[in-house]
């Protein structure tokens, strides 16, 4: 190596602990079931997966980089002005947009304790400062993030519900925020797990978006839609961040197979019911049966749960992943999520929920 300089990335990316994505294999083990990640068991609508396959022929062709088709059928699902909408390759992809659009150096972003890694990933990813706003019962607490603001906050990142904990704020809270907040700072609505929802207080914000100048509401098609590895998401938002963004994404961030899909799937609403209505029925029993065991379990009003577990020897969140890993059960260890007592799991299929429940049985020496 020579004694020249080298190439420096910002200052910030490399104080970004990579993102380290749910397990989906167990060493040894043939059948694995992957409850790490959030993923829909009921799989995608079949409209979406034959709109997938007839994409196959068009694939020497760029996608319609503005997705127009798909910003007017999410427009005709949910009220909206399509040109108020932005798509992206997953939400991941709008959250680090903007970030990108309106951090700096020297800003600060808040986000919640245990709130989604790719805020403060894509807040350090533009050299500004993730802030971490304390949490109550696992829950986001706008007090607490009103009381983080400084006048070099420029964003809040807010998950509704948020992932790792399952717990909402409902939306006159989440006004009440918007409220407190200085109008030059960003509020960021993640309401990636929203269609979960079955609370009347909680709002994903499309409300809150319409009537301000600094709100934004990010969704996504890889939970209830089942199409994650498509990488599908939008935003609504003001027509200026809306600009703002279409300046700095990929000129063709979203990919022809997945705009066909999406579109597809948005029109399935009986699939999508469907979906609803097996996690609200399986998020009950998993929450009651784990919860008889003895483990505390976080309430959800998502497609996942928090597990928590004791601390004594044999006990623990990681001994319980090891027992359940060994039986093909994964599950998601949360220590990144600042939860190293806890695991995560994903609503699964009647089958999987069983199974978990009778492997955590097994594991503190009950009876399930
Ligand atoms: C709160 C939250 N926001 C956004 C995402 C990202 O979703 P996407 O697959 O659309 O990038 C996730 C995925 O787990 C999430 O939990």
């Amino acid at each position: 190596m020579s004694a020249l300089p080298r190439p420096e990335p910002r200052p910030g990316v490399l104080a970004i602990d990579p993102y380290v994505p749910g397990k989906s294999s167990a060493p040894g083990v043939a059948r694995v079931i992957k409850l790490s990640s959030n993923e829909t068991p009921l799989g995608p609508s079949p409209q979406a997966i034959a709109a997938y396959r007839d994409a196959a022929d068009q694939l020497q062709d760029y996608p319609d980089g503005a997705a127009t088709d798909l910003r007017e059928a999410i427009g005709r699902a949910f009220g909206l002005d399509p040109a108020r909408i932005v798509c992206g390759a997953g939400s991941d992809d709008l959250l680090n947009l903007l970030a990108r659009a309106y951090l700096r150096d020297g800003d600060e972003a808040i986000h919640t304790t245990h709130a989604f890694l790719v805020y403060p990933i894509a807040t350090l990813g533009t050299g500004a400062k993730p802030v971490a706003a304390p949490e109550k019962n696992y829950t986001a607490n706008v007090d607490a993030i009103l009381a983080a603001v400084t006048p070099r906050t420029k964003m809040v990142f807010l998950a509704n519900p948020n992932n790792p904990t399952g717990t909402y704020v409902p939306f006159d809270e989440v006004k009440r925020l918007h409220a407190g907040l200085p109008s030059n700072v960003v509020l960021v609505l993640d309401a990636a797990y929203s269609e979960y929802v079955r609370r009347n207080d909680y709002e994903a914000g499309i409300e809150l978006v319409a009537t301000s100048d600094n709100v934004v509401m990010c969704r996504t098609f890889s939970k209830i839609h089942g199409l994650a590895a498509l990488r599908l998401g939008w935003l609504y938002g003001p027509a200026h961040i809306v600009d703002a963004l279409n300046r700095i994404r990929g000129p063709f961030n979203v990919n022809l197979p997945a705009i066909a899909a999406g579109i597809a799937a948005l029109q399935d609403t009986a699939h999508q019911e469907r979906s609803r209505e097996h996690n609200t029925r399986w998020l009950a029993w998993l929450t009651e049966e784990i919860g008889k065991l003895g483990l505390a379990v976080t309430p959800s009003v998502a497609n996942f749960v928090l597990i928590h577990f004791p601390q004594g020897k044999g006990r623990t969140a990681k001994d319980a992943d090891a027992f359940l890993t060994a039986r093909g059960l994964i599950l998601r260890q949360v220590g990144a999520y600042k939860l190293p007592n806890a695991l995560r799991m994903t609503v699964g299929s009647e089958e999987a929920n069983r199974l978990v429940v009778g492997a955590l049985a097994e594991f503190l020496g009950k009876a399930a």
